[in-house]
Formats: structure tokens, sequence, C-alpha cells
């Protein structure tokens, strides 16, 4: 193949590799929690404004199925934390899990739902946003986004 024509392509290639590194954020379900005694569920999450943007109020939207039954003093939190390292950029954001207005208790195989808004932190280019609802000892359900501006 002709040489600026290979180039050409890669040219395109990485265009379309920037391109996707600027959409909207993403979340997919957490690797596997070691220790984690409890069936983490997936969640399907939204988040306005998106992309996540340094010191700006985030509303996050999490709708799932439970895989067990999750405790009414269960925690509802977001996270941010550095890619390398793995170290959390400021404290983390709570909201109960069953607070007032909210569908509770939620047991094995019911749907919910849950918002929380938090303002974000001011963020490097790179990191994750972690969703968890959890208690001390158990994670029911977790999503992480990496976000690379
Ligand atoms: C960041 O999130 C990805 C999934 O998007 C995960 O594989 C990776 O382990 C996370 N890294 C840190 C440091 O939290
Ligand atoms: C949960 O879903 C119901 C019905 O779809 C909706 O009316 C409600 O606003 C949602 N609640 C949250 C906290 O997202």
């Amino acid at each position: 193949m002709n040489r600026n024509l290979l180039f050409f392509f890669f040219f395109l290639a990485l265009i379309s590799v920037i391109n996707a590194s600027k959409k909207a954020t993403k979340f997919e379900p957490c690797p596997p929690i070691k220790g984690n005694p409890v069936d983490m569920a997936a969640l399907t999450v939204s988040v306005s404004p998106n992309p996540i943007a340094s010191r700006k109020v985030e509303t996050y939207t999490v709708s799932g199925t439970a895989l067990e039954d999750i405790p009414t003093d269960a925690e509802f939190s977001i996270t941010y934390n550095y890619l390398i390292g793995g170290r959390t950029i400021g404290l983390p954001d709570f909201a109960r899990f069953c607070a007032k207005g909210n569908n509770c208790p939620v047991k094995k195989g019911d749907k919910f739902n849950r918002t929380i808004t938090a303002k974000a932190r001011k963020l490097p280019k790179a990191f994750n946003a972690t969703l968890v609802i959890n208690t001390i000892h158990e994670t029911y359900a977790c999503a992480v986004a990496t976000i690379q501006a």
C-alpha cells in the first residue's frame, strides 16, 4: 500500500481514538471485590452534566435489580480516584440507600433506582468515578467509569 495512504489510515484511526475518549462517560460493572461475601448487582447509570466536570454539581441516577436483600442501613456513594496508584480524590459523597422517598426495603430480585447529587472535586485529566451501594462488609452494587480527557 502507498505509504501516504497508510499514514492517512493511521491518522483516521488516531482521530477516532481521540474522539472516543471525549465521548460521554460510560459506566460498567466493577471488577470483583476480593472478600465480598455477596453478589454485586450491575447498575445502569446516567450522569448529568455529562462528561463529569471539575467542581460541577453532578447528579447520578442509577437503577438495577438486587441480587441480594439490601439492608436498610446500606449507603450509596460516589468516589473519584486516580488511575495511577488508585488514591481517592477528596472524600467520597454518601447518601443513605433508604432515605425518605426511596422504595425500601429492597429484596433480592427487586428493581431499585436511586439518585445522588454531589459536587465533583477538582479532577485530574484521567480518573475513575465509582458508584457503590454497600455496608461496612458487603458491596451490593457497583459501577465504575474511567474518564480520560
Ligand atoms: C479504573 O476503572 C477500571 C474500569 O473502568 C478498572 O479496571 C480499574 O481497575 C480502575 N482503576 C483504579 C485505580 O481504580
Ligand atoms: C425511580 O423510577 C420511578 C419510576 O420509573 C421514577 O418516578 C422515580 O423518579 C425514580 N426515582 C429515582 C430516585 O430516580
